[in-house]
C-alpha cells in the first residue's frame, strides 16, 4: 500500500477491508431497523470518519445526532463518572436508539452511556463498534454489532488518534510503540 504513515507499524485493516465490512454491518442494520427512523448517535470524536460512512451506507430512513462524552476511572458504577460534554440535540423518548462507536476497550464509556441513555425512556438502545478490544473490557457490556474483533494494539486511524493525530489516516493502523514511549 502506497503512503503508510511513518508512525504506523503497519495496516490492521485496510481503507477495503473497511469499506467491505461497513457495507455488510449496514445491510444488517437496514434489516433491523427498517420502518423504525432510528436516531444513529455518533460518540464524538473517534467515531465520525466510521459514522459518516455507515450511514450513507444505510438506505433505510433514519435521523443523526452527536454526542461528546468522557468517562473517568475504572469502575464499574453508572452514576458520577461520565462527563457529558456535548448532549444530543433531540430528545430520544420513544426512539429507536443506535449508539455508533469506533472502540471498546475496558467498556466503561459505553457502560455508562447505554444507562444514561435508557433512563430518558427510548423505545431501544443498541450499540454498534468499529473495533472490539474484547481483551481490555472490564464493565459489563458488549456491543450488538460489530465491524471487526482486535486484538490488544494502539491502534489509530478512520477516526482513531493519539494525542488528537491520525484520525485522517483512511485505515486502521497499529501505532509504533516509539511514538508512545519517548
Ligand atoms: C474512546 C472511544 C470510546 C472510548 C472507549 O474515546 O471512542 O468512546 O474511548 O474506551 P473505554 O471502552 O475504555 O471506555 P476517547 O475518550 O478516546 O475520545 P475520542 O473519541 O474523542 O478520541
Amino acid at each position: 500500500m502506497a503512503n503508510v504513515h511513518k508512525d504506523a507499524e503497519y495496516v490492521l485493516l485496510s481503507k477495503e477491508q473497511i469499506a467491505t465490512r461497513v457495507k455488510e454491518i449496514a445491510k444488517v442494520l437496514d434489516e433491523e431497523y427498517q420502518g423504525k427512523n432510528p436516531v444513529l448517535i455518533c460518540i464524538l470524536k473517534g467515531s465520525v470518519v466510521f459514522f459518516s460512512d455507515l450511514i450513507r451506507e444505510m438506505e433505510t430512513d433514519l435521523a443523526i445526532d452527536f454526542m461528546k462524552v468522557s468517562s473517568y476511572g475504572n469502575g464499574t458504577e453508572t452514576s458520577g463518572t461520565l462527563t457529558v460534554k456535548q448532549d444530543l440535540s433531540e430528545d430520544i423518548a420513544n426512539r429507536h436508539v443506535l449508539i455508533v462507536e469506533d472502540i471498546i476497550d475496558s467498556g466503561n464509556t459505553l457502560f455508562r452511556l447505554k444507562n444514561m441513555l435508557q433512563e430518558r425512556n427510548p423505545a431501544s438502545v443498541k450499540i454498534v463498534t468499529l473495533l472490539d478490544k474484547k481483551a481490555r473490557r472490564t464493565a459489563a457490556i458488549d456491543p450488538d454489532y460489530t465491524c471487526f474483533d482486535i486484538e490488544d494494539e494502539f491502534v489509530i486511524g478512520y477516526g482513531l488518534d493519539y494525542a488528537e493525530k491520525y484520525r485522517n489516516l483512511p485505515y486502521v493502523g497499529v501505532l509504533k510503540r516509539s511514538v508512545y514511549e519517548k
